[in-house]
């Protein structure tokens, strides 16, 4: 596999061709682009959206997107946005991972639908969806005008190649497909495994730092953006897309991967984790998890997130006569977790890489008795270092409702609960 490219920065307004003299100067749409191209706009954003908030990119490119036939519907049943509208249950949830496919299952076959709040009707809310696959998309092609993707890969490399440029991503590794970027993934690895959320609302931004400063978390130089590479192929390939929580299909005869040359800042990026520069307390406590936050969604309440990304990264932990592990806790926001690699340091065994738990808005939980056990009995005189754990967090504003499938699955750890019972009563009190 050749070594891909990348242009360096968060949301940057870059420009790239693949053959020289592609990009248009002085103007976005001449009367003939260079080369027999087509020009043609992705907005990602309201085109009256703030200046430092908006987002959009000019294609250059064989043929205009809008080439191709009519759409009908396509049946993939477990992946999709129906998180129901009756009773949720406060439950404390988990699950094992999903199983590797046994049968040829591309990407777009082998998404799950985990969980999810809101909908793109309402350009608010995320969908949970996990994926495992054996084989790449062949001949087909996907775009989701629902909301961007955010995909954690857990097992397996995917290659992305999109509209935009060609993304390679590994576990520890995170990439970010806009809405409406067309693209296809195929497998390097034998197999492909990971977490995928699919932000309706606002689009994912980095943090900003305040009395942090200038620096640090996600440093916006380690975010990469593809350079622009096209295919110029034909035959009878289908676009699938996913549109107001359904999905479709409809046949199209070239690859519409096939943009020469673009320029903008609406375009998919990656990001290594292992690139975060994780801050905690040097004297005692430790900070709130929004510490660890990546990349964000905000809603339309200051200092609310629509989503935020969180991981729990290798890192020291130092703080004196304090309790390490994440405490005992209740949120008004709803956190569903993942874990890529290693142990998470809240819990001593069930959660597992590949794994999921889901707690809800005020449903109490932390770790669990064995790990409270160790850390209450910890010389926290002495530096911990944890070195073999990588877990995140989807954590949104909404409760997050499990579908149905994910409830039946036989994944779920219907003992979950239990994990807390051996916390006995340990008061005394004097007579
Ligand atoms: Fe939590």
């Amino acid at each position: 596999m050749s070594e891909l490219k990348y242009q360096s920065g968060f949301g940057n307004e870059f420009a790239t061709e693949a053959i020289a003299g592609t990009l248009p100067v002085g103007r976005n749409s001449p009367q003939r682009v260079a080369h027999g191209l087509y020009a043609e706009q992705l907005s990602g954003t309201a085109f009256t959206a703030p200046r430092h908030a908006n987002r959009r990119s000019w294609l250059y490119r064989i043929r205009p997107a809008a080439v191709h036939g009519a759409f009908t519907p396509f049946v993939q049943t477990a992946f999709h946005n129906d998180f129901g509208a009756g009773a949720v249950t406060p439950e404390r949830l988990r699950w094992d991972p999903r199983p590797l496919p046994t049968t040829p299952t591309d990407f777009i076959d082998g998404l799950f639908t985990v969980s999810g709040n809101g909908s793109a009707a309402a350009q608010a809310g995320i969908g949970i969806h996990l994926y495992a696959a054996n084989r790449s998309m062949q001949g087909r092609f996907f775009y989701d005008a629902d909301g961007e993707l955010l995909i954690v890969p857990q097992q397996g490399r995917l290659r992305i190649a999109t509209e935009l440029g060609i993304l390679e991503i590994a576990p520890h590794e995170i990439a970010i497909i806009p809405r409406g970027v067309r693209f296809r993934v195929d497998l390097p690895d034998v197999t492909a495994r990971g977490y995928v959320c699919e932000n309706f609302g606002a689009l994912l931004r980095l943090p900003d730092l305040g009395p942090i400063g200038s620096n640090g978390l996600a440093n916006s130089r380690d975010f990469l953006t593809p350079v622009a590479a096209y295919e110029d192929s034909e035959g009878e390939f289908e676009l699938i897309a996913k549109f107001q929580g359904h999905l479709w299909r409809a046949p199209i005869g070239h690859s519409p991967l096939d943009v020469v040359g673009w320029h903008g800042n609406y375009a998919p990026y990656k990001y290594d984790l292992r690139r975060f520069n994780t801050i905690g307390s040097i004297s005692y406590d430790h900070p709130d998890p929004s510490i660890f936050l990546v990349l964000h969604s905000p809603s339309d309440t200051p200092g609310t997130s629509n989503m935020d990304f969180v991981i729990f990264p290798p890192r020291w932990l130092v703080a004196e006569d304090t309790f390490r592990p994440p405490w005992f806790h209740r949120n008004i926001a709803s956190e569903f977790m993942g874990l890529i690699h290693g142990e998470y340091d809240a819990k001593a065994g069930g959660f597992v890489p590949g794994g999921a738990s889901l707690h809800n808005c005020m449903t109490a939980h932390g770790p669990d008795a064995a790990t409270f056990a160790k850390a209450s009995a910890a010389d926290v005189g002495k530096p911990d270092h944890i070195t073999d754990t990588m877990a995140f967090m989807f954590e949104t504003r909404a409760v997050i409702r499990p579908t149905r499938q994910a409830l039946e699955s036989p994944q779920l750890q219907r003992d979950y609960w239990q994990c807390w019972q051996g916390l006995q009563k340990q008061a005394k009190f004097d007579a």
